[in-house]
């Protein structure tokens, strides 16, 4: 028998293997995200972070364990039901093209273009308040090219919220921010996900941003989940894992070494023997 997830939880792992081919990137994953809430997932670079969010998309599928979205099980479902559920999603990838032939305005109206039939009145009227929230309503004539880095994510962001999602998935979206847009793009996640009532994944590695905004953190690395708990449970953690990802130190169970294989020094031995 399986039990049934509480009404709010909007995303669930449960006991998830996820990789490509043959190779396995994280085990034993389960988490979850519910209503009214951001989850962080932490983890350093190559930890499978991305790939976390390939399997919430459904670009991806499980090499065992249940990803579950909305109450429903992402494995096997068809092209037009995923499609669907999509659509009940916001993304937001590491690089969030924006298409650059059109302007800003055009770039968050185009979602509702292609999704929805509503009117020319009502998406001038959607596209302007998204804009606003990201804090850019006056950016709207502007061409992509006129328009910085920083302020290009929050076009990306406004695009991702355009639809209303119940859920809002945001890969690594302090990367590349000064300290004062990081803190604005912060609150602009929490503010978001408690005036659209969705519930928010993190993706970051970003510990003081998102242990600010954060009801929930679940750090992934080796493989597999290493913690989980609120941000005072974790920084109150004696885990030597845990201590070393919020300290940064480069020495501690987290190895900075990549670890010497068989083939490396083979390697490394084919090359002194052709040396003169
Ligand atoms: N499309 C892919 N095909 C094969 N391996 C991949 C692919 N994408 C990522 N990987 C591998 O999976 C691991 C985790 O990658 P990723 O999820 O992108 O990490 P993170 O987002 O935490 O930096 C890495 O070892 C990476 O090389
Ligand atoms: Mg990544």
């Amino acid at each position: 028998m399986t039990i049934a997830p509480p009404p709010d939880t909007i995303l669930q792992f449960t006991d998830v293997s996820l990789g490509y081919g043959d190779f396995t990137v994280l085990s034993n994953i389960s988490l979850e995200a519910r209503k009214g809430q951001v989850v962080a997932l932490m983890g350093g670079s190559g930890s499978g972070k991305t790939t976390l969010l390939r399997a919430a998309t459904g670009q991806i599928t499980a090499q065992r364990g249940r990803v579950s979205v909305f109450g429903q099980d992402i494995a096997g479902i068809g092209s037009e039901p995923l499609r669907k559920l999509r659509q009940r999603m916001g993304v937001l990838f590491q690089q969030g093209a924006l298409f650059t032939d059109l302007n800003v305005f055009e770039n968050v109206a185009f979602p509702l273009r292609e999704h929805t039939r509503i009117s020319e009145g009502q998406i001038h009227e959607r596209v302007l308040e998204k804009l606003d929230a990201v804090g850019l309503q006056a950016a709207a004539h502007l061409r992509i090219s006129e328009i910085s880095g920083g302020m290009a994510r929050r076009v990306a962001l406004a695009r991702a919220i355009v639809l209303e999602p119940e859920l809002i998935l945001y890969d690594e979206p302090f990367a590349g921010l000064d300290p004062i847009s990081l803190g604005i793009a912060a609150r602009l996640i929490r503010d978001l996900t408690d005036k659209l009532n969705c519930a928010s994944v993190l993706i970051t590695h970003d510990v003081a941003e998102s242990f600010t905004i954060a009801d929930h953190v679940y750090m992934v690395g080796q493989g597999k989940l290493i913690a989980q708990g609120t941000p005072a449970e974790l920084s109150a953690s004696q885990d030597p894992y845990v201590r070393q990802f919020l300290n940064g130190e480069p020495d501690g169970p987290i190895a900075f070494h990549y670890p010497v294989s068989p083939a490396y020094t083979q390697w490394l031995e084919q090359r002194r023997g052709r040396r003169p």
